[in-house]
């Protein structure tokens, strides 16, 4: 099938490069000017694993162009996957999806029909925009032109975002149109029935069903795309709210996570308490909703309070700090882990940014490291040079413990689970481990010598 996708950011990208593997025959459309030199060049121009040696595999197959006048015409199929920005009020913009509407619009041969499809998260009511914005182009142009709107949320992790596309746990569609349904069944029909032979780095999960394509109608599709990530957000929240309890009386939260996700109607995954959620993904969607129920006059508290409790949860972290070491004035803190999750050089919202800062402003001195996000970190962090002088990227885990007062783990990278404590205590001026993702073991990290401070650890 002949696909336009416009945007190449995590889902466009990933998008392009699967349906690419899966034999259709795509063209990915970008505005950014150093994207599309990398892309020409047959280089990533996100972190994800897997995704450089996929994109060398198919890149002799994919177009990358600035043109939409080039990708859109003959294809068949348009993914929208143009970022949806929070607004100052924490509204989703989607001024860039309607944008790419009218984009795509204006280049549309009045004779043949097109399937558009919005796979950008999006408000509830912004697929029935695009059909408006489609309309008002065709009037300008003065034909009548032939395009179906559908909506077809994207799920992706980042980190597993290949993994996910490859084999979902589900494809949802809404759509009002049945050729628009039936245009996407044909486009996922090679994952919907796995007939692909798997990539050798994703080979298909021994156990994995294959995914139902749910229809809906267009609202509801948005609407699954929001609530997903709010009912994840809030699981991580209460999780975390009973890990503060847990520690007032003096109870273990992995133990009580273990004990209630065994309960299959409420299930292990996504019960890690810690330092919360960050990223591009909930901190944006939860207040996206919040916005969408402020323009109905309607309170959601539940949404509210998931998001009070994530942030609180990095306060908590520097009190903790605050309250073994007296004052933070002068003292050297090191940071492992800076990304917003393992496996990405993602820092959107991360949680290492606001405790950096609240370090650095209550006088501290950080030494911070991570495997790949450093150079996003520096640029979002290094505003003043003031800071600059008590903020040191350090590209070696163990020279980063020397002489500091204290280590907080802040990203659970894969990398950190194998240091050697014994020989990381010995460095630090006072060897205290505030384990902010409960990797360590207690029992371990004290045999090593540390004072250790888990999230809702006895
Ligand atoms: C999330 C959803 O998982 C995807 O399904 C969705 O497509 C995506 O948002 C999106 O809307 O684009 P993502 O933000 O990439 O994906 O990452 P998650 O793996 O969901 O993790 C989000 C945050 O929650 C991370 O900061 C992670 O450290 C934290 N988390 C996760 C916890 O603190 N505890 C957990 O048990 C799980």
């Amino acid at each position: 099938m002949k696909i336009a996708i416009i945007g190449t950011g995590y889902v466009g990208l990933t998008t392009a490069v699967v349906l690419s593997y899966l034999n259709h025959d795509v063209a990915a459309v970008d505005k950014d000017e150093s994207k599309l030199t990398l892309l020409h060049e047959g280089k990533s121009p996100i972190h994800e694993p897997g995704i450089q040696n996929l994109l060398e595999e198919v890149w002799h197959t994919i177009r990358f162009t600035p043109s939409m006048a080039e990708a859109v015409p003959d294809a068949e199929l348009i993914l929208i996957a143009v970022g949806t920005p929070p607004k100052k009020n924490g509204e989703a913009d989607t001024r860039h999806v309607e944008q790419a509407a009218r984009e795509v619009a204006q280049v549309c041969l009045p004779d043949r029909h097109y399937t558009l499809v919005v796979k950008s998260t999006v408000p509830i009511g912004t697929n029935q925009r695009v059909v408006e914005v489609v309309e008002e182009v065709f009037s300008g142009r003065g034909i009548r032109g032939n395009v179906s709107v559908a909506s077809n949320p994207e799920f992706l992790q980042e980190g597993l975002a290949l993994q996910g596309a490859f084999y979902p746990d589900r494809i949802v569609v809404g759509a009002n149109s049945d050729k628009a349904i039936d245009t996407l069944r044909r486009l996922y029909q090679p994952i919907l029935e796995q007939t692909f032979d798997p990539p050798s780095e994703f080979p298909r999960p021994s156990a994995y069903h294959l995914p139902p394509l749910m229809t809906t109608d267009p609202n509801s599709a948005e609407m699954i795309k929001y609530a997903a990530n709010t009912f994840l957000a809030l699981k991580i929240s209460f999780i975390n709210e009973i890990a503060g309890l847990c520690e007032e009386v003096d109870a273990d939260v992995t133990e009580v996570a273990r004990g209630i996700g065994l309960d299959a109607r409420i299930g292990h995954l996504f019960l890690r308490a810690g330092l919360g959620w960050g990223g591009s993904c909930y901190p944006k969607d939860t207040a996206a909703l919040l916005g969408v129920a402020a323009q109905s006059g309607y309170k959601m508290p539940i949404t509210e309070a998931a998001r009070t409790v994530n942030f609180r949860q990095r306060e908590r972290i520097v009190e903790k700090l605050r309250s073994v070491l007296h004052t933070l004035e002068g003292k050297t803190i090191g940071i492992f882990g800076l990304a917003f999750k393992p496996n990405t050089d993602d820092i959107r919202e991360a949680p290492s940014l606001d405790i950096i800062r609240e370090l650095l402003a209550e006088g501290a001195i950080v030494r911070a490291h991570d495997p790949i996000a450093i150079p996003n970190a520096r640029r979002a962090l290094n505003e003043t040079h003031e800071i600059d002088n008590r903020l040191h990227f350090i590209e070696d885990a163990y020279e980063l413990a020397y002489d500091t007062d204290a280590l907080v783990l802040v990203t659970e990278w894969e990398p950190y689970h194998k240091l050697e404590l014994r020989r990381l205590a010995k460095q630090m001026k006072t060897a205290i481990l505030i384990d902010g993702r409960n990797v360590y073991s207690p029992e371990e990290a004290r045999t090593a010598g540390f004072h250790y401070i888990g999230v809702g650890r006895a």
